[in-house]
């Protein structure tokens, strides 16, 4: 097989099973097939219970590890499909690589569905498997790469797999690329082919598929017209590229720094024949986000994974990301707060992380501030940015502030915008249909240099520059509240700004039901151990989405302010301190 590819590649022909929209890097078909991760788990996993270190544990609750059980991807993937036909087949690449990898995410071995997936939805070391071991860690700089096609890419899961036999490292299979180099530092090398990678410890393994373009669409700017630029669905790796934390920036720190963090245990051993001390060079396989919910909708749905530790692992991860090293929550009051007057405060959010808040996928997901003036009877005075837990409606009042990237469909016979709303006023996500974008006001990185980007700028908002013709847009945002103050509230009124982050909002999951319910759906195809579902893959999503507390919002930090009222007395005369801190 091999050999067949070596012979047609040098004759220029390059036999691709793959569809229109994934035509470059390594194609379906390869000659060493992809070893399932329990294989790895063996010596990967298991061994350390002191501490949840290890590579398989801690990568398999993750949403990487899941990326093909994800409800939500699946009820996606349908809508996907539906706007523009094979499409899925773009999709399953990162979402589903050992099926794609294997032929059955299009015809003649698959459909662009999932349908053709091998295995049950909820078992392991099948076409589930999500972003695996062996995939990964057969990733590569392709030196000699076919004609018109690069070394290595930095978007769409174009990756390079290493197909032949590892030069280095014995054995008849392809290298297992990684961050150790057993040669040079004279250790114990491990009983499979192995290879240093400078590719893996660097963020550009992470880049091929953390920057989403639309095969389809280019980007339309506001007057209509096309820029030309294919449309950026998701830059996360882009964003990150033009901030500090980029290469050669001032807070220089890749995606594995902040995602894979190392371990401070020790002594510590990447497998277990503890051949090598680690300490201080162990990266823990966490790949925590935002995504707090779907791992919990994992644990409950899916008990054969038993997995229940590890998607509890990865949520107090992820609840760790949020809370301690997303934002900062400043509130700060402007006037006093007089009884009967208003209150001038201004909330300021600055974002800690290393690409935009929020970055990565944008259907759905949004972040915003509560806002609450609470006075000192414990009264609630009044509020911006209300959410209702019962029903999962924010209110969106007129001075919410809500951060988030909405792409959408440019009107050019009707209203000549960007539409986000249908004829009904609901919210759409047509993916794949998107061509341009309504707002995107997430919030920039430090040192952020894509100001003037079209992939990456603000659109719809503007972020000033940290000072005149510096180029870089500054890392945080401040929203003016005016907060109203009854007659009789009573001292102190306190002021406090909490940041919410929510994974999926009402209108998404609303609208794949709709979807699923206009054009008649099927039923999801996908098996499981415990049968065939009998709904559309929407109606499973909302039926979790009701159980599971539909993907209750986190509170990411909260800041708050004290301020006295002056309170008024009908005949005018004053009393209390007017003094605020
Ligand atoms: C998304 C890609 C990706 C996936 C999936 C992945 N790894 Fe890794 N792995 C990495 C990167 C990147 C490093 C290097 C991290 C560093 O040194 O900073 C690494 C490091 C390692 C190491 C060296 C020790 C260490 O932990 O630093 C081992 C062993 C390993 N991985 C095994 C596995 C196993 C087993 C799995 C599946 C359970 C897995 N990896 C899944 C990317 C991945
Ligand atoms: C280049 C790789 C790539 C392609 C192609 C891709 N995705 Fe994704 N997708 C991602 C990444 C990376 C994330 C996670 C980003 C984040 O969390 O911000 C993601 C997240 C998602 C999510 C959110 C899941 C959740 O639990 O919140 C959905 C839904 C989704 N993708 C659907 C699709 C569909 C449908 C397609 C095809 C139309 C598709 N994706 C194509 C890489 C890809
Ligand atoms: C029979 C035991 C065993 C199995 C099974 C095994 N490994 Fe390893 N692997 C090791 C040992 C031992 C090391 C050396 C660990 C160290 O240096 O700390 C290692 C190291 C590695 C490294 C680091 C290579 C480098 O140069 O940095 C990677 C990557 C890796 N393994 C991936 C995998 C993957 C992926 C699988 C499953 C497909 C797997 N391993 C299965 C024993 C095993
Ligand atoms: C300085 C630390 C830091 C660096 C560097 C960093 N991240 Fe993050 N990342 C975070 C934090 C904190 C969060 C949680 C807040 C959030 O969702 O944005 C996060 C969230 C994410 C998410 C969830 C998306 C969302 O907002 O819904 C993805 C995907 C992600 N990061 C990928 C990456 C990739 C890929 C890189 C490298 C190109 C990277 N990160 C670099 C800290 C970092
Ligand atoms: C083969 C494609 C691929 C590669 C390579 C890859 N990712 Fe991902 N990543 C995904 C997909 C797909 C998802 C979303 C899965 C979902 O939510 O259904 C994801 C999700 C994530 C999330 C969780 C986001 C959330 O919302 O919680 C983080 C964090 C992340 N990736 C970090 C990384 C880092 C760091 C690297 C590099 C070491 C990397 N990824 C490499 C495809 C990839």
């Amino acid at each position: 097989m091999a050999v067949l590819a070596g012979l047609l590649a040098l004759f220029g022909v390059w036999v691709s099973l793959a569809g229109p929209f994934t035509t470059n890097g390594t194609q379906p078909g390869l000659a060493f097939s992809l070893l399932p991760p329990s294989n790895c788990q063996g010596c990967h996993g298991d061994y350390d219970f002191a501490e949840n270190v290890e590579p398989y544990p801690t990568w398999s609750g993750s949403m990487m590890a899941n990326s093909t059980r994800d409800p939500l991807f699946w009820a996606a993937l349908d809508v996907a499909n539906n706007d523009v036909a094979g499409i899925g087949d773009w999709c399953l690449r990162c979402h589903a690589p050992k099926a794609w990898f294997s032929g059955r995410s299009e015809p003649p071995g698959g459909t662009e569905d999932g349908c053709s997936l091998v295995g049950n939805l909820d078992a392991r070391d099948n076409d589930f498997t999500g972003v695996n071991c062996h995939q990964c860690h057969r990733m590569m700089v392709n030196d000699n790469p076919p004609k018109g096609q690069e070394s290595v890419y930095f978007e769409n899961g174009n990756m390079w797999l290493d197909d032949a036999v590892c030069a280095s490292g014995g054995g008849s299979e392809p290298c297992r690329r990684g961050p150790y180099n057993y040669t040079a530092n004279m250790e114990n090398p491990p009983p499979h082919p192995w290879a240093f990678s400078d590719y893996h410890v660097s963020s550009d393994v992470c880049g091929n598929c953390h920057n989403v373009t639309s095969p389809v669409h280019n980007l339309v700017d506001e007057s209509g017209q096309d820029t030309g630029v294919p449309f950026p669905i998701e830059r996360t790796f882009k964003e990150w590229q033009q901030s500090d934390f980029g290469p050669g920036g001032a807070s220089e720190q890749s995606c594995l720094d902040c995602h894979m963090q190392q371990t401070e245990a020790s002594p510590v051993f990447a497998c277990l024949q503890q051949s090598n001390d680690r300490s201080g060079n162990l990266a823990i396989h966490q790949f925590a986000g935002a995504n707090t919910w779907i791992p919990q909708v994992l644990k409950g749905e899916y008990p054969n994974l038993s997995r229940e530790d590890a998607f509890d692992a990865t949520t107090a991860w992820a609840l760790d990301m949020l809370q301690n090293r997303s934002a900062t929550v400043e509130v700060t009051t402007l006037t006093e707060a007089e009884s009967g007057g208003t209150m001038e405060v201004e909330v300021k959010v600055t974002n800690l992380t290393g690409h935009k808040l929020p970055t990565g996928y944008p259907e759905g997901r949004r972040m915003w501030l509560n806002v609450r003036a609470v006075d000192g009877a414990d009264n609630l005075l009044w509020e911006s940015g209300a959410y209702d837990a019962a029903t999962g409606v924010l209110t969106e009042d007129a001075q919410i502030k809500i951060y988030r990237s909405e792409p959408g469909i440019y009107n050019e016979n009707g209203t000549g915008e960007c539409d986000i709303l249908d004829g009904d006023g609901d919210h759409i996500f047509h993916f794949v249909r998107n061509n341009c974008y309504a707002i995107d006001n997430r919030i920039p990185p430090l040192g952020f240099t894509g100001g003037s980007d079209l992939e990456t700028e603000p659109k719809n908002y503007t972020y000033p520059e940290t000072s005149p013709g510096s180029g870089i847009l500054v890392n945080y945002d401040i929203t003016p509240y005016s907060i109203p103050i009854p007659l009789d509230a009573v001292t102190p009124v306190t002021v406090t700004a909490t940041l919410n982050f929510q994974i999926a909002s009402n209108h998404y999951v609303e609208f794949l039901l709709d979807q699923s319910n206009e054009n008649s759906f099927p039923n999801d195809c996908l098996p499981r151990t415990t049968g065939m579902p009998t709904m559309t893959r929407a109606e499973i999503l909302y039926d979790m989405w009701e159980r599971y507390g539909r993907a209750a919002p986190v509170d990411m930090d909260a800041g708050n302010v004290q301020a006295q009222t002056t309170v008024l007395f009908a005949d005018g005369f004053e009393s209390g301190d007017t003094s605020s801190w």
